[in-house]
Order: structure tokens, then C-alpha cells, then sequence
């Protein structure tokens, strides 16, 4: 009886350590997490055509950082495309969308 006490404690013990030490890392800031959402979304989809600054033009595309459009226009745009620039509603969601647009905001000079 006492055996089988010291097994069910130990064990636990260890279910209590192991959530612990997973609980931890995961759910505390991540420090490679970028301040703004879109940041990650355009490294992803929008460099290949517009530059890691939103200046490189590729294919046609517009300098970013020169844009004067407003968030709601940038969201179409993202959304339905333009010209060589593919749609990206069925890639990624409005939310992403929308962030990826805020982002797109932050880069004008
Ligand atoms: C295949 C190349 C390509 C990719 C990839 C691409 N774009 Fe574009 N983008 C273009 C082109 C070309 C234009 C110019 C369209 C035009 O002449 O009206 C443009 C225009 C824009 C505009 C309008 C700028 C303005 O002032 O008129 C925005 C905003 C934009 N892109 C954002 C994005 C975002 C955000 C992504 C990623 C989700 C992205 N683009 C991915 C080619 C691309």
C-alpha cells in the first residue's frame, strides 16, 4: 500500500513539473514575435515583389513607401489584386489582411 502511494505521488509530482516547465516558455512573450502582426505576413507574401522596405518595385509594383493611399483602398487592393499583383483573399483572411495593410501604412517615409 505505502508503494503504491509513493508511485502516485511521484507520478504526480511529475505531471505537475512536466505542465509547468511547458506552461512556461510557450505562453510568455515570444521575443521574436514582431511588434506589428502584418510584419511576418509581408515578409512572407509581399517582399518577393515590393522589397523587404516596400521600395523594390518588382514586376511593376508599386514603391510602398511612396503609397498615398488610405487603409481601406490598401485593403481592397490586397484583397482583389491589381494588375500583376495576385489577390490575396483566398490566401490570407481579412485579419490578416487589415494587419498586413497597417503594415503596409508604417512604411511610407
Ligand atoms: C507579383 C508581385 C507582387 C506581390 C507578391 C505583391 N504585390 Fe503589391 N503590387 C504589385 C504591383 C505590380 C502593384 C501595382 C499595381 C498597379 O499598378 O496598380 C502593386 C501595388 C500594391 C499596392 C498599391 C500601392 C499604390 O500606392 O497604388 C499595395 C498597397 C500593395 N501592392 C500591397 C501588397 C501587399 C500587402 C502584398 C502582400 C500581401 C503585395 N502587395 C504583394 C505587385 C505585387
Amino acid at each position: 500500500m505505502k508503494n503504491i502511494i509513493t508511485f502516485l505521488s511521484l507520478g504526480l509530482l511529475g505531471l505537475v513539473l512536466t505542465l509547468n516547465g511547458c506552461g512556461g516558455d510557450s505562453v510568455k512573450t515570444n521575443p521574436a514575435m514582431p511588434a506589428i502582426p502584418g510584419a511576418s505576413t509581408f515578409k512572407k507574401y509581399c517582399t518577393a515583389c515590393h522589397g523587404a522596405d516596400g521600395k523594390m518595385g518588382l514586376n511593376g509594383a508599386k514603391d510602398l513607401t511612396a503609397s498615398a493611399l488610405t487603409q481601406e483602398e490598401r485593403v481592397q487592393i490586397i484583397t482583389n489584386g491589381r494588375k500583376l499583383m495576385a489577390p490575396y483573399k483566398s490566401i490570407l483572411s481579412a485579419e490578416e489582411i487589415n494587419d498586413v495593410a497597417t503594415y503596409v501604412g508604417t512604411l511610407k517615409e
